[in-house]
């Protein structure tokens, strides 16, 4: 897809307001001049999701989430930021002519073949007569029509040419049902269908969009054909990308602030069967940074839930890094005795498996577990190498405290002393403060940190009085690192003549920072304009006078008068006599 234009971004920020364009989701009710709603990104009984109609952002108390009109989408909708804008674009009629038109038709028309080519499998299950074999095989394995019809199962028939014929005689040329993935060239020349003979599973995008398929071979004679035969990757689909059944499993995520992660198409389905909504497959592929991506605008809570052979918990193990670095709580489970989840709810039913789930481990507690499942440890060497394999996974776990206990657990359970281990596990991790909680709700409210707070609060309300203090102070005198974004951002955007507080949230980029910054601004301001003066210069004094800012200053200063800067001097030594205490 083309690049959008800067200009008709800034065109659709201004024109999408953001009551009209979240009351296309939800339920907006009016409360005083602004709006209240159910938030949509947690579980709620009374509303605390805010609208703000004049600043033109959306908070929620609850969760905090928060930010303008493309955020919202962004999160709702599970989609990047230009495709957001695209959809703003199309709920509001504006076209957006991209620099490359030819390739978005193409894009258009090859969206529509995988269409209509999923609407061909489905009429062909449910009423060629040569799917018996596929209904059998359906109802062998639990799938009712209701369910099939949920995940838009359907038949690929065993002829060379059905689907590609029938999506001629529709209209579609030959170029776009092969770019679409859906046929290939025979060794005659001719174009033949990649799936034939095969269950079919589509693939959607997180908007429910089939975007390619899988094939399952039901003829258990056909030993030399692979299992699964999945699209190729095309314009619109790309394997590292995608989680099989997000689209289904979105909501549920999000009420349970959680999404559990299997290896296998037929997992998702069995799962939902079972009456278990929020599961999504990584389908196979080595889990991406996409993914967890997509993961983490749903919901911060993963449950890893691979098939309990080794190569299945070795895709465990390695996927959890990936989560953890997007900023996820992981959680990892390998269920006792069956191969996947589908065979233990098929042997166990739906309860025991909720109840494994609900006590599903941290990610530490599972992988000091299989690693050492597979070591010898009444041999010094394979214990000591299953030590060292499980000591990268707990440096990564932020909380010192709760370190410090997956750290004994591990040497409890290889029978190390726990000292030694504790000394592997902490050593060159970069020392942290407090851990950032939960979008910075566990913040040390420290005068400090609440004087920071409240100065951005003020700034974020009435920009002018940024002149007064722009060049009183810089980023680096906030202790407190999110108000220290936030007031870079504040300092960039009176650069760039940016305005409005939803512009300055898109500019925040990170989910968090944007959400956090559309938080302090919708706080209730109780200052008087009388007082409100009085009460920021009082808070660029508690930020100033800081025996962290003397001694930046101070050094500041004898750097300064090393390189014989007078410039840079005298600007220290501004700074080093506004931090004395007397001055506060
Ligand atoms: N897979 C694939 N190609 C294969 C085999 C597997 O793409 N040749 C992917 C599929 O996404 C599959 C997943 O790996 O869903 C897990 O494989 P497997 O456990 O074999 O499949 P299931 O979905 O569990 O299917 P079934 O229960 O029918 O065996
Ligand atoms: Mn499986």
């Amino acid at each position: 897809m083309g690049a959008i234009p800067q200009n008709v971004i800034d065109d659709i920020r201004q024109r999408a307001d953001i009551v009209r364009v979240i009351s296309e989701y939800i339920p907006l009710k009016k409360a005083g001049a602004n709006f209240k709603a159910l938030c949509p990104f947690h579980e709620e009984k009374t509303p605390s999701f805010n609208v703000n109609t004049a600043k033109q952002i959306f908070h929620c108390f609850g969760c905090q989430e928060g930010g303008n009109a493309i955020s919202f989408v962004m999160k709702y909708e599970n989609v990047s930021f230009p495709e957001a804008v695209r959809v703003l674009a199309a709920n509001m009629g504006i076209e957006i002519e991209s620099r490359d038109a030819k390739a978005d038709g193409e894009i258009e028309r090859i969206y529509s073949a995988l269409k209509a080519a999923s609407e061909f499998f489905r009429a062909r299950l449910e009423e060629a007569p040569e799917t018996a074999p596929a209904r059998e095989y359906m109802k062998k394995r639990n799938i009712d029509p209701q369910l099939a019809g949920l995940f838009g199962l359907g038949w690929a028939p065993d002829e060379w040419e059905a689907l590609t014929g029938h999506l001629l005689k529709k209209g579609f040329e030959l170029k776009t049902i092969e770019k679409a993935g859906l046929c290939k060239p025979s060794s005659k020349g001719n174009a033949i269908d990649r799936f034939r003979g095969r269950l079919i599973f589509p693939i959607c995008n997180a908007g429910g969009k089939p975007i390619a398929f899988a094939g399952r071979v039901l003829d258990e004679s056909r030993k030399d054909a692979p299992k699964y035969l999945n699209s190729p990757e095309t314009p619109v689909y790309s394997k590292s990308r995608v989680l099989y059944g997000l689209h289904l499993a979105q909501q549920a995520a999000r009420r349970a602030d959680s999404l559990i992660i299997v290896e296998g198409y037929m997992d998702v389905i069995a799962l939902r069967a079972a009456g278990v909504e929020n599961t999504v497959a990584v389908a196979g592929v080595a889990f991406t940074p996409r993914q967890a991506e997509a993961i983490k605008r749903t919901c911060e809570n993963a449950v890893i839930l691979f098939d309990t052979d080794e190569a299945g918990i070795k895709a465990a193990q390695k996927s959890i890094p990936v989560l953890l670095d997007q900023g996820l709580k992981v959680k990892a489970l390998s269920l006792p005795g069956a191969k996947d989840p589908d065979e233990f709810i098929g042997a166990n039913g739906p309860e025991k498996f909720g109840e494994l789930a609900k006590h599903a481990p941290a990610f530490a507690e599972f992988v000091i577990d299989t690693v050492l499942a597979k070591a010898d440890l009444n041999d010094i060497g394979s214990k000591t190498e299953a030590a060292r394999e499980v000591i990268p996974f707990l440096k990564k776990i932020k909380d010192g405290i709760e370190r410090s206990q997956y750290a004994q657990l591990l040497a409890e359970r290889a029978r190390i002393d726990p000292k030694v281990i504790e000394k592997e596990v902490n050593r060159s991790i970069p020392q942290q403060g407090a851990p950032a909680g939960p979008r910075g709700a566990e913040q040390k409210t420290s005068a400090r940190s609440l004087a920071e707070k409240i100065l951005i609060r003020i700034l974020l309300d009435r920009p002018e009085y940024l002149d007064s203090y722009a060049s009183a102070l810089a980023p680096d005198d906030f202790s407190n690192k999110e108000y220290m974004e936030i007031f870079r951002l504040i300092l960039l955007a009176r650069e760039r003549e940016v305005r409005t507080i939803s512009e300055i949230v898109d500019m925040a980029g990170s989910e968090g920072l944007g959400g956090q910054l559309a938080g302090i601004s919708v706080e209730k301001d109780l200052f008087d304009e009388e007082k409100i003066e009085k009460v920021a210069q009082d808070c660029v004094n508690r930020i100033k006078y800081s025996p962290q800012t003397r001694k930046n200053s101070l050094q500041a200063l004898s750097e300064a008068a090393e390189r014989r800067d007078s410039e840079s001097f005298k600007k220290a030594e501004k700074k080093y006599i506004e931090s004395r205490p007397d001055k506060l």
